[in-house]
């Protein structure tokens, strides 16, 4: 029917008022079909070798290195607020090459994995980001070529030893975040060989080369020490035919469930991967965009709590089943307040 037939019916213009359901909060309230639970929310945590006290990430105001210990207490209030995942990222005292430090059974994040279990295993599920970067010394996802380039084949084998070192600390699932091809199918079959045919994937499917990783690298100390990451991470410039093959080739080699990463710039690419799949899909909410709310926040432009809910609710949204953010605790804490 044509506005202009609404027009010609005299009284009962407008035809129809959706204003009516937005009148008052509690209507508002009892319409809503987006929300947020606390359950949903994944805590990414930084833990760094070697420091008494937990050092503040100047580009992530609010955001720490832990110590063992602040971690620990951390974890513990990130379940007392209902949070349902963890996810550490390990920042060793020595990088070297190969990133030795990342499958070593005494290397810190193997450390952490056992401290969390300890402190809130069973309540909340315990994960490890999988990937090189944080432990080499070139910053980079994998080994590299005598050219400087990023060997695929030759990464998988150590992410294989990496995701046996992290089951054996008791990690509940592993995160691997490298885009090496292939590195879903050898990671499954490390874990099956060494006796965790249980132990879940959440793989990084779709994750974009972006410039919204930025305070990121200040948090686990991994810019590059050259180049970019370029040469393996997506290119935003194409549309949703790769991050739909990126996951259903995971998926293939064995994925339990998927992540999209960045979020709030890609949730076109989130809804399309979660109207394809039938896997518990996550996105994360990455470092640059904790960091650009806390800025303009802190410079009183927006609405601080407001824009974080309205994001979580917008990724929520699109089709994420899980969301990965820094401010899981905090939501968490408003969202079980009521
Ligand atoms: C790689 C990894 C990165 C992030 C998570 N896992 C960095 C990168 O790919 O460059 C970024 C997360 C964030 O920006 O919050 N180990």
């Amino acid at each position: 029917m044509s506005a202009a037939a609404g027009l010609g019916g005299g009284a009962g213009f407008p035809l129809a008022r959706p204003r009516r359901l937005r009148r008052t909060p509690a209507l508002r309230r009892l319409v809503a079909d987006v929300r947020l639970h606390p359950a949903d929310l994944i805590l990414p945590v930084f833990v760094k070798e070697g420091v008494t006290e937990p050092v503040p990430v100047t580009s992530m105001p609010g955001v720490v290195q832990h110590t063992r210990d602040s971690l620990r207490k951390a974890a513990a209030q990130a379940a007392e607020a209902g949070v349902g995942g963890i996810i550490l990222f390990g920042v060793p005292a020595v990088k070297d090459g190969r990133g030795s430090a990342a499958d070593d059974p005494d290397g810190i994040v193997q450390l952490a994995i056992a401290d969390l279990v300890a402190e809130v295993g069973g309540s909340v599920a315990i994960m490890a980001d999988l990937c090189l970067d944080e432990y080499t010394d070139h910053g980079h996802c994998g080994l590299l070529t005598e050219t400087g380039d990023v060997d695929n084949d030759a990464t998988l084998e150590r992410y294989a030893s990496i995701a046996v070192a992290q089951a054996n600390a008791g990690v509940e699932v592993v995160a691997p975040s490298g885009m090496m091809d292939g590195q879903v199918g050898a990671i499954r079959a490390a874990l099956d060989g060494a006796g965790y045919r249980d132990l879940p994937i959440l793989a990084y499917s779709v994750k974009y080369a972006s410039a919204f990783y930025g305070p990121f690298r200040e948090a686990a100390e991994c810019a590059p020490q050259f180049g970019d990451r370029a040469g393996y991470q997506q290119d935003p410039a194409r549309s949703v035919g790769e991050a739909l093959r990126e996951v259903a080739l995971d998926l293939a080699e064995g994925a339990d469930a998927v992540m999209i990463k960045p979020a709030l710039a890609y949730l076109d690419i989130l809804r399309a991967v979660a109207d394809t799949v039938d896997v518990p899909v996550a996105a994360y909410q990455v470092s640059g965009e904790y960091a650009m709310v806390e800025a303009a926040a802190a410079n009183g432009w927006v609405d601080r709590d407001r824009i974080i809910d309205e994001t979580l609710t917008a990724i929520h949204r699109a089709g994420a089943d899980i969301i990965l953010t820094y401010w899981a605790t905090e939501v968490a804490t408003r969202l079980s307040r009521g």
